[in-house]
C-alpha cells in the first residue's frame, strides 16, 4: 500500500497515521493518548493546533496569555481543531541579562524546531513584549506552516497624580527628575510602578505596541488585534476568534509565505511611521522578512517611510496611551486612513483570508485627537532618516521625536539648517558611560555629541538598548535635557531622544566608530542624511591600521554562540546561517 504524503490531508498525520509503520506510529502517539485526546482526533479528523505559549511568571509582559489560553484553545476545538500549547524559551525585555534582544534568536531557533520536529498542522503566535513578537514571526516564516500572531494586549493606562505615566517614557522623565534632585528614590519607584497598573505589554507606542502594530499591518493577525487592553473583555473574544481562525486557515492552507510579501513589508514600514513606531522595528522587520525570503533593506526605511506622516497621537512621540488608542480605532483606523490617502497596498493577503483593502471596509478614526486625518497629521515627514557616513554604512534617526527645542538647539543655524558640528564624546559601552558622564575632565557642554560603542549585536551580546545617553546631571539642573547621541547599539522603543542609533557595522567587528575619538570634531547632515568625523584621510586610515578587535569573552556557551552566527544591526541581526533554511 503506498503511503504518499498526498494521501493524508494532515502533516501531523505523518506522525500519527503511518500505516507502513505502525509501531512507529503507536510510539508517536501513546504519551499524546495518555492526556486528553482520541485515537481518532489524532489520526486526521482534525487538525493538529500548536499554541506558541510565550507568558510565564518569569515574563510578566506576556503572562495574560496564561488566562487567555482557554479561550484560545476554545475557539480551536469550536472551529474542529486540535489544540496542543507547547512552552517557548522566555524573553522578558525588563529582567534579562546581558539583554532581552540576545534571546530573540535563540526563541526563534526554539520554534522552529518545535514546529518542524512535531505534529503540528498550524500555529497560534502569542506575542508581547518586545522581542517576542518578531520571534514568533520569524520562527513562522521560517516553517512556513500556517500562523497566525495573537499578542496580550497593551496594560492599561498609567496615573500618577492625576497625568498619565506611559511604559518607559515615565522612566526616562524620572531619571532626569532624580539627576535634578527634584525628586527622590521612593518617588521614582512610585512612578515607575504606576505606569503598570495591570497585566499586559507596555503601553506607550514602545516596541511591543509596534511590534503587534507590525504583525498586524504585515497581514499577520485579526484586523483590530494588537491594540485591545490586555484586560478588556474583547481581548478574550480576541484569543477565541483567533483561535477559530488558524483552524480555517490550515484547511485553506493559507501560509506565511502567502502574506509576507514585499507589499506587506512596505505597508508595515508605512504604519510604523503613522504610529510614531520604535527604531527596533526596522532590525526586527529585517530579521522576519530576510526569514520569508523578501528582498528588503534597511534604506527601505527612508525611501518608503520618511514622507508619511505621523497620525498617532500616543507616548512617546504624542500625548496618550494604549486605551485612547483603542478606542479611537487602532491599528485597522490608522490603516484606513492611511489606504484613503492611497498610501498602502490593498491587495496584500492577510491571516484573515481576505486582502488588507478587504479586512479595512469602514474603518476610519475614530477620534481625531488621537489618531488625526491624513490631511491633518501631527506632523508631516515622520519615518526614519538612514544615515550613512565615515563611522558606518547605515544608521537611523527617528525623525518623529525631534522636539522643536532639540532643532532650535541643534539644527536652526541660519544658512546651515539641518547641520550640526560638534566635538565628540566617546564612550565605551553603558559602564563607561555612567563612570564618567559626570567627571569634570571630559567638561561635556551643551554643544557635545555623545557617542558610545561596543553595544551592537556583537559587542553587548544582543545589542543594548543603551544609545538614549543622558546629558551630565549639571547640564540638566542648567535646563538641557537632551544631547545629540550616536551608537552602535539600540534604544528603548518608549524613548524621546532623537538618537542616531543601529550604527552598522558596530564598532568591535571593525565599523567605522572604533576609531573616532574623545575631541574629535564630527558633522551631521539631515539634508543629505550623513554623519562623518571631520579627521583627514591619512589619519583615519593610520587608525584603522592600529586597531586591533577587542577581546570579548562570553559568559554563556547560547552568547558565544550568538556571537560567532549573528550579523548586523541593519541586517535584522539574524543567525546568518538561518537565512538559508525556509519550509522546514
Ligand atoms: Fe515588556 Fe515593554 S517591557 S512590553
Ligand atoms: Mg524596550
Amino acid at each position: 500500500m503506498s503511503d504518499t504524503r498526498a494521501n493524508r490531508k494532515y502533516r501531523s498525520q505523518e506522525w500519527f497515521d503511518n500505516p507502513n509503520n505502525p509501531g512507529m506510529t503507536a510510539l508517536y502517539m501513546e504519551r499524546y493518548l495518555n492526556q486528553e485526546y482520541t485515537r481518532g482526533e489524532l489520526q486526521g479528523e482534525r487538525p493538529i493546533i500548536g499554541i506558541a505559549q510565550t507568558g510565564s511568571d518569569i515574563s510578566p509582559c506576556n503572562k495574560i496569555h496564561v488566562f487567555l489560553m482557554d479561550r484560545i484553545k476554545a475557539g480551536i476545538r469550536d472551529a474542529g481543531g486540535v489544540p496542543m500549547e507547547f512552552p517557548v524559551h522566555p524573553i522578558q525585555e525588563t529582567g534579562k541579562r546581558p539583554t532581552a534582544a540576545l534571546d530573540r534568536n535563540l526563541a526563534y531557533l526554539s520554534l522552529v524546531e518545535v514546529l518542524h520536529g512535531y505534529p503540528i498542522d498550524g500555529v497560534v503566535l502569542t506575542t508581547g513584549c518586545d522581542k517576542t513578537t518578531p520571534a514568533m514571526l520569524m520562527g513562522a516564516a521560517t516553517a512556513d506552516l500556517p500562523a497566525i500572531a495573537l499578542n496580550g494586549g497593551p496594560m492599561l493606562d498609567g496615573w500618577w497624580n492625576g497625568r498619565l505615566v506611559g511604559s518607559g517614557t515615565v522612566v526616562w522623565e524620572s531619571r532626569r527628575l532624580l539627576s535634578e534632585g527634584k525628586i527622590d528614590v521612593e518617588e521614582f519607584m512610585s512612578r515607575v510602578a504606576a505606569s503598570a497598573p495591570s497585566l499586559g505589554h507596555c503601553n506607550s507606542m514602545g516596541t511591543a505596541s509596534t511590534m503587534n502594530a507590525m504583525a498586524e499591518a504585515l497581514g499577520m493577525s485579526l484586523t483590530s488585534c494588537s491594540a485591545i487592553p490586555a484586560p478588556f473583555r474583547e481581548r478574550m473574544n480576541m484569543a477565541y476568534e483567533t483561535g477559530r481562525r488558524i483552524v480555517a486557515m490550515v484547511e485553506e492552507d493559507l501560509k506565511p509565505s502567502d502574506i509576507l510579501t514585499r507589499e506587506a513589508f512596505e505597508n508595515a514600514i508605512i504604519v510604523n511611521s503613522a504610529i510614531g513606531g520604535s527604531t527596533n522595528a526596522p532590525p526586527h522587520l529585517q530579521a522576519v522578512a530576510r526569514h520569508a525570503g523578501v528582498d528588503l533593506h534597511v534604506t527601505d526605511w527612508q525611501k518608503v517611510g520618511f514622507e508619511v506622516p505621523l497620525l498617532v497621537n500616543m507616548q512617546p512621540a504624542g500625548k496618550y496611551l494604549g486605551e485612547s488608542f483603542y478606542r479611537a480605532g487602532g491599528v485597522p483606523a490608522v490603516m484606513g486612513e492611511l489606504a484613503s490617502a492611497g498610501r498602502l497596498h490593498g491587495g496584500a493577503m492577510t491571516v484573515t483570508g481576505k486582502t488588507m483593502a478587504e479586512n479595512l471596509q469602514g474603518w476610519a478614526s475614530r477620534d481625531t485627537e488621537v489618531i488625526k486625518t491624513y490631511a491633518e497629521p501631527m506632523r508631516p515627514n515622520a519615518g526614519f532618516l538612514v544615515l550613512s557616513g565615515n563611522l558606518f554604512d547605515s544608521a537611523l534617526m527617528k525623525t518623529s521625536v525631534i522636539s522643536a527645542d532639540f532643532r532650535a538647539r541643534f539644527l536652526s543655524d541660519p544658512g546651515k539648517e539641518g547641520i550640526y558640528e560638534a566635538r565628540a564624546i566617546v564612550f565605551e559601552g553603558p559602564e563607561d558611560y555612567h563612570d564618567r558622564i559626570n567627571d569634570p575632565e571630559l567638561d561635556i557642554n551643551e554643544n557635545d555629541i555623545l557617542f558610545i560603542r561596543g553595544v551592537g549585536c556583537v559587542g553587548y551580546p544582543g545589542s543594548a538598548e543603551v544609545v538614549n545617553m543622558q546629558p551630565p546631571d549639571a547640564l540638566i539642573r542648567a535646563g538641557i535635557n537632551h544631547l545629540p547621541t550616536v551608537g552602535d547599539g539600540r534604544q528603548s522603543g518608549t524613548s524621546e531622544s532623537p538618537s542616531i542609533l543601529n550604527a552598522s557595522p558596530e564598532s568591535v567587528v571593525g565599523g567605522g566608530l572604533a576609531y573616532l575619538k574623545t575631541g574629535d570634531r564630527v558633522r551631521l547632515n539631515l539634508n543629505d542624511s550623513t554623519l562623518n568625523a571631520l579627521v583627514d584621510d591619512a589619519e583615519w586610515q593610520a587608525r584603522k591600521d592600529a586597531w586591533t578587535a577587542p577581546d570579548i569573552r562570553s559568559q554563556t556557551p547560547w552568547q558565544e554562540i550568538y556571537r560567532k552566527t549573528v550579523g548586523q544591526l541593519a541586517d535584522g541581526g539574524c543567525i546568518e546561517l538561518a537565512t538559508a533554511y525556509h519550509k522546514v
